[in-house]
């Protein structure tokens, strides 16, 4: 093909003849990557304001590189900055530095999760490091695991094969049953279970909430008799799902009784554990884990607490012959792979057993990571990210206007402002206010949840680069906020 009309760096050539060409295309990029992650701190941790967008409609002649770096170093300025020690609002991070020689690799070598044939390293590099994942959450022999784009999804397949595997479905279609499936969540759990069930044309009302306990967990003493009401009433209860490490407050459900009532009620165990499941990386920790080695699934993000690049989930299975008997879907236009005696290599192609088809190959960015930190330098980091919540909540419980939801159990906490002298029904907008002059004042950026009826300040102690430092900064602040409120409260009322 006559190329002469292309950019001359518009694609590697494979006998390398514009390497010259390219070479200093992808060094500027290197080098604007680098001074952004080592100047993150010199941006406020998210942006308040957006420039004008560069023009986005299609240019009948390509752009000059210059022109685009330009425009990439304006876009990623305007960007949230989770790198930056006051981004403690979500459970986002700055990715180690392996997610970006994986992602960068990933890109270079552009292979395909869907099939072995496609993805051949790859694919079989996934299956290893999966079963040997699951056997760190001490799921058994049998375990496995794939990688999906996010939890979601992650959750969406597992209930997908629960379902089928528990109700006998197989072709997966409901008009075969008499009954209205249904399962049960804590009211705590993350709302992708609710997108799942509507997907699995369940609706979304078939995801039975179950209250809290006073300490924000599922309450195991209304289970059973939600369960018995379900079954009353002619619905057929299949699925349980716990939550270690809920969406807003971190909290652990209470996992080893939860497994109990699944099993006494025949049910199936999903643990999301999507975040709080990096927790097993500590042999300290760890044990706020109990029971989630008897969970029939597992979601698990390495994308938040393991601080590998978006996107990278993976959904694990007890036993993990059930992704071919209650979810596989041949691809007859993909080579089938010989039977293999190694244990280590996938029983089939990934994407026929999961939900994705053609897929980024997450698992160099997983891989890279998990082997450049090793299990003790993950432990370190969720052991520092739970001590200082630990120690902020300390900190904070000094302000007496503060209110807090739960004792950290992770390395969230979550706490609103609710002095005695505004009224109540004041409090959310206060809440709001002091989020705003943190992020404006501070450069600190905490979230501002929703969590039973009313707006939290929420904090993730997740970057390894926010200290003590931080966290004191934090509590004064707010403690002269608050004060500065109240004048202004009080100078109002006597105007
Ligand atoms: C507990 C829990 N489960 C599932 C999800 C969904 O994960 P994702 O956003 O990767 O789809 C989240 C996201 O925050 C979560 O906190």
């Amino acid at each position: 093909m006559d190329l002469t009309d292309l950019p001359i760096s518009a694609f590697i050539a494979p006998t390398g003849h514009n390497r010259a060409a390219v070479a200093p295309l992808l060094g500027q990029a290197l080098r604007l990557a680098l001074d952004y992650a080592t100047q993150a701190v010199d941006h406020s941790p998210l942006p308040t304001e957006q420039p004008p967008l560069p023009a986005t409609s299609l240019p009948e002649q390509g752009l000059p590189e210059q022109q685009l770096l330009a425009h990439l170093r304006t876009l990623i300025t305007a960007s949230m900055h989770p790198a930056h020690p006051g981004y403690i609002g979500h459970m986002d991070s700055l990715p180690t530095t392996m997610s970006l020689v994986g992602d960068l690799l990933s890109a270079a070598v552009n292979n395909n999760m869907l099939s072995i044939e496609m993805s051949p390293a790859f694919s079989r590099l996934e299956w290893a490091t999966l079963r040997e994942l699951a056997q760190l959450f001490g799921l058994g022999p049998r375990a496995g695991g794939l990688l999906l784009s996010g939890g979601s999804l992650a959750n969406l397949e597992a209930l997908a094969i629960a379902r089928n595997h528990i109700l006998d479905l197989s072709d997966g279609a409901l008009t075969s049953l008499s009954t209205r499936p249904v399962l049960f969540a804590s009211e705590a759990a993350h709302t992708s279970l609710q997108k799942a069930a509507m997907l699995l044309g369940l609706g979304n009302q078939a995801v039975i909430p179950v209250p809290l306990d006073t300490d924000g967990h599922l309450d195991t003493r209304r289970l059973p008799e939600l369960i018995e009401q379900a079954q009353e009433r002619g619905a057929r209860p299949f699925c349980i799902v716990a939550t270690a490490g809920t969406t807003v407050a971190g909290l652990i459900d209470p996992l080893a009784p939860i497994a109990a009532i699944a099993r006494r009620y025949g049910l199936w165990f999903h643990v999301d554990a999507a975040y709080g499941g990096a927790l097993v990386f500590s042999e300290r920790l760890r044990p706020r884990l109990a029971g989630i080695e008897e969970a029939d699934s597992l979601t698990f993000n390495p994308q938040k607490w393991l601080y590998v690049a978006k996107t990278c989930a993976m959904l694990l299975l007890r036993d993990s012959s059930l992704f071919s008997s209650a979810f596989r879907i041949p691809a007859p236009y993909m080579r089938q792979q010989p039977e293999e005696t190694d244990p280590a290599a996938p029983p089939t192609n990934l994407g026929e057993i999961g939900l994705q088809g053609t897929r980024h190959s997450d698992i160099l960015k997983l891989w890279l990571s998990l082997q450049h930190l090793g299990r003790r330098g993950y432990a370190r980091l969720v052991e520092e990210g739970c001590r200082l919540a630990s120690l902020a909540y300390a900190r904070l419980r000094t302000l007496p206007e503060l209110r807090f939801a739960h004792a950290p159990e992770t390395n969230l906490l979550c706490f609103r402002a609710e002095p005695a002298w505004l009224p109540p029904a004041a409090h959310d907008a206060l809440n709001a206010r002091l989020q705003t002059a943190l992020l404006e004042q501070e450069r600190i950026f905490l979230s501002l949840p929703s969590y039973q009826g009313k707006r939290w300040l929420r904090a993730v102690l997740l970057n390894p680069y926010t200290d003590e430092e931080i966290i004191d900064r934090l509590q004064a602040a707010l403690e002269r906020l608050i004060a500065q409120e109240h004048q202004r409260g009080a100078s109002q009322s006597r105007s």
